[in-house]
């Protein structure tokens, strides 16, 4: 709590721009047969995007110790992940939305049968990015890939996905909502801080105490993309708002009601903070990540 009054609110944008680099300078030049493949990748993964993830792995790596640069592989895989589930969840048998990141979504300009296959390949060129660039003990590459590997399988994201279409249209008890979203969201959002900790040598235990952390920031994130849906602004958002309500899906302030939602998430980020006060480093940097989730108007 202490913490979070302390902090301002700012976003990190030194580390948004590395990421941004970096992924300009490791993404395949495309020049490739056949080059649409590419050309729908790029489309998706460079059309803007907080690039909030792989932020979380730089200033979670920098907490131990571990300066950014030596874990932009490992960062920018985990926004090919993240992207690739974009496109995934955007497509007209799931979310059906047009907009994606102020554009058009990659199956709107590129087809479903190329988008299906954009997202595949963002999946696989994640790990191949890793295992290629990413520096580091072999016994910590491989474990990095594992946590990202559990984090987008049946036991992570895609559980959270599928829950979230199996509850759609259905009053869902408070449990099956934060079942949904610690796992469509919150999972892959705790693995990017894992796997920043992992590549700077952090003990388990302090591991541990940042999977609490994430655990509680990946929730107030989606709690509050909920929220953004009922009330942020398209031309800020770069997406459809109103989709949720449109499309019966099962939500925070659907459930709850605004109000009570953004109680929430504003717990939700205190509980990601005070979770912070376990570690002996300095961690100002993810407290006042935690305080920019809950108050973003993006
Ligand atoms: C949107 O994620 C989808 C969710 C999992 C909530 P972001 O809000 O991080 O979207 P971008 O990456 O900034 O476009
Ligand atoms: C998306 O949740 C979760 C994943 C992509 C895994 P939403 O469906 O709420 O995300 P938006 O609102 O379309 O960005
Ligand atoms: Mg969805
Ligand atoms: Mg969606
Ligand atoms: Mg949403």
């Amino acid at each position: 709590m202490k913490k979070v009054l302390r902090e301002r609110i700012t976003y990190p944008d030194d580390k948004r721009l590395l990421v941004e680099e970096a992924l300009a300078y490791y993404f395949p030049s495309g020049e490739t047969y056949p080059q649409v493949i590419y050309e729908a990748m790029r489309h998706s993964l460079f059309s803007g995007g907080k690039r909030f993830r792989p932020v979380l792995t730089l200033l979670s790596a920098e907490v131990f110790g571990c300066e950014s640069e030596d874990v932009l592989p490992a960062a920018c895989a985990v926004e090919y992940i993240h992207t690739y589930s974009l496109i995934h969840d955007d497509l007209p048998a799931i979310d059906d939305d047009e907009m994606r990141r102020g554009q058009p979504a990659c199956h709107i300009l590129f087809g479903e049968d190329i988008a299906i296959l954009a997202g595949d390949a963002l999946l696989a060129e994640a790990f191949y990015l890793i295992t290629s660039l990413q520096k580091g003990e072999p016994s910590k590459i491989v474990q990095v890939i594992g946590e990202l590997a559990e984090a987008s399988s049946a036991r992570g994201m895609v559980s959270g996905q599928v829950a979230d279409i199996i509850s759609t249209g259905k009053r869902v008890d408070a449990s099956t909502l934060d079942f949904i979203h610690t796992h469509k969201t919150g999972r892959l959002i705790q693995a990017a801080a894992r796997v920043g900790a992992i590549l700077a040598n952090a003990s388990e235990e302090e591991i541990e105490i940042l999977s609490v952390y994430a655990h509680h920031l990946g929730l107030a994130f989606q709690i509050t993309d909920d929220i953004l849906d009922v009330v942020g602004q398209v031309e800020v958002l770069g997406k459809k708002v109103g989709a949720d309500q449109r499309q019966l899906k099962a939500t925070f302030p659907g459930t709850f009601g605004l109000n009570k939602a953004r109680e929430m998430a504003k717990e939700a980020a205190d509980r990601a903070v005070e979770a912070l006060d376990k570690l002996k480093a300095d961690t100002s940097s993810l407290a006042s990540l935690a305080r920019f989730v809950y108050v973003r108007e993006k």
